[in-house]
């Protein structure tokens, strides 16, 4: 017998115009945490879906448990031990939290129904074992992203596979969720099961995994346990050149306010929210999950109803209705939720980048301008797409990021607020985006930035808001910043 679960050799897979995969290789051992990592557009959520039978590779051998395998459909691989919890979550809003995680697989009553108080009581067994906390009967529309993520692997773990694939399984989570999916991760690899870990953040690679693979442009790289390499080995192997600095901020000068949020009251998550903004200046806003920073945006933003509470902006008391509103006053916002609330699946990369500033292009729309804005910011974001023609639910998820990224800039706000703006974005990549950031702010710009990456929010920052349940518990300037302190607020102490 050999000593791998899963063996993938020579594996290619070609969509129109991109060679996605070429002559790659990738191995699992039982009870291992192997990571796959690379930049965004490498080709690791594609590798992954050959294996499970979402697509079809061209060529290529995949052995698992000592059988070739060629799995036509989901159901298959999962019948066979194989789940994976994917990149983009598609949860079905309108059902229950147990519906979701039983669904296509409901137990039945006799055959004819379904046994719904069985199909309760095994979500309530799955969630004490795992000791996940959120209740099997909320619709999943009410969830957060984060909780929709832990339903998520809990349903991947259900199936009891011996390889459960993990494809950016904590984009969404805080750290202490973070630790939490670590738990879950222990304990898989006490029941022998393989574990095929893909992110982009190093620091999980080296908490958790015990080999490395890594791709770079569709093709395979390397191999190396975790513990025989460094953060900047890794690094080099994946932007193929030494990066030198992640948190590109340049010191510039700090203005007049722009942004007066005063007393804001909006629903239960934004309970009393009061800041100022600066030109010039990188905002960071940080907290736990449920402490209200996307609730907080969303209501300047005018997707959310303010009950109490003024907003000034460049020294004028302001009224935004709705995000148009805010969008022609020059403020505007990159959402968290990208596949709910950004990305028109069904579009090209055009429309999709063009989508704010319609008005701009007149009737008909000027074709000719709106793609050289297009070009512009897939040149400055090097978004990997075989043209503006592609639809942007065929990028990698790092690269659809990049598009709805390229939205926000193009409306050229000069508030710009981002929500978790590097989420499933590669170092390379990141570095650019923070460089991005930073070039803005020295425009005299001001950038309000939400993001769970401590090492981002400090790297960025000029001063941070920690919020903890709809309450700002403190304002940090950036000599003043520790993690320490962060967690302090954010846990609910105040100054
Ligand atoms: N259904 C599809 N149709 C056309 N092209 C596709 C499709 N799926 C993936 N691709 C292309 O294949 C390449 C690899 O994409 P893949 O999603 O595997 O990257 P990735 O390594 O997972 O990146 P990320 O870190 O951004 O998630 C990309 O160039 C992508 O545009
Ligand atoms: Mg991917």
């Amino acid at each position: 017998m050999s000593e791998y679960i899963l063996e993938m050799t020579g594996i290619n897979k070609e969509f129109p115009g991109v060679k996605a995969l070429q002559d790659v290789q990738f191995n699992l051992k039982p009870g291992e945490v192997h990571a796959l990592m690379g930049e965004n557009g490498a080709g690791k959520s594609t590798l992954m879906k050959c294996l499970i039978g979402i697509y079809h590779r061209n060529s290529g051998t995949i052995i698992y448990d000592g059988q070739e395998i060629d799995y036509g459909t989901t159901s298959e691989a999962l019948n066979n031990g194989l789940s994976m919890i994917h990149q983009e979550l598609s949860p079905v809003p309108e059902r229950t939290v147990t519906e979701n995680v039983w669904l296509g697989r409901q137990p039945m009553k006799n055959k004819l129904m379904v046994d719904h108080r069985k199909m309760r009581e095994d979500t309530v067994k799955l969630f004490e074992q795992l000791n996940v906390v959120i209740n099997p009967d909320e619709k999943m529309k009410y969830l957060t992203v984060s909780q929709m993520q832990m339903v998520e692997i809990a349903k991947a773990v259900s199936y009891n596979s011996k390889i459960v694939i993990m494809d950016e399984p904590t984009s969404s989570l805080t750290e202490s969720e973070v630790s939490h999916l670590f738990d879950i991760i222990r304990m898989l690899k006490e029941q022998n099961v393989g574990v095929i870990y893909i992110s982009h953040k190093m620091e999980e690679i080296f908490q958790i995994c015990d080999r490395v693979t890594v791709m770079r442009d569709g093709q395979y790289v390397s191999t190396d346990n975790v513990s025989d390499i460094t953060m900047d080995q890794l690094i080099t192997k994946m932007v193929g050149r030494e990066l030198t600095d992640l948190f590109p901020k340049t010191e510039c000068e700090i203005g007049e306010v722009v942004l007066e949020v005063k007393d804001l009251k909006a629903g239960r998550m934004v309970k009393n929210v009061s800041f100022d903004l600066r030109r010039g200046e990188i905002l960071g806003f940080a907290g736990l999950v449920g402490a209200g920073r996307t609730e907080t945006m969303e209501a300047i933003f005018g997707l959310r109803k303010i009950e109490s509470g003024s907003i000034k902006y460049k020294g004028q008391e302001i009224h935004i209705k709705c995000p148009d509103d805010a969008i022609k006053l020059g403020i505007d916002y990159l959402t968290e939720d990208r596949r709910a609330k950004g990305i028109v699946g069904i579009r090209n990369i055009r429309d999709n980048t063009v989508l704010s500033c319609l008005s701009r292009y007149g009737t008909p729309l000027n074709q000719a301008r709106m793609r050289a804005d297009t070009q512009e910011y897939i040149d400055k974001l090097s978004t990997k797409t075989p043209s503006q023609e592609e639809e942007i639910k065929n990028l990698s998820g790092g690269n659809q990021q990049k598009v709805l990224l390229g939205r926000v800039l193009l409306t050229g706000p000069d508030v710009l607020i981002v929500d978790e703006p590097t989420r499933g974005i590669d170092v390379g990549a990141k570095s650019e985006i923070h460089a991005l950031l930073s070039q803005l702010a020295g425009e005299g710009k001001a950038v309000i930035m939400i993001s769970s990456e401590m090492p981002e929010i400090m790297g960025m920052s000029d001063r941070l808001v920690v919020m903890h349940e709809g309450d700002v518990t403190g304002i940090i300037d950036r000599s003043e910043f520790s993690q320490e302190l962060i967690m302090k607020f954010a846990t609910g102490v105040t100054e």
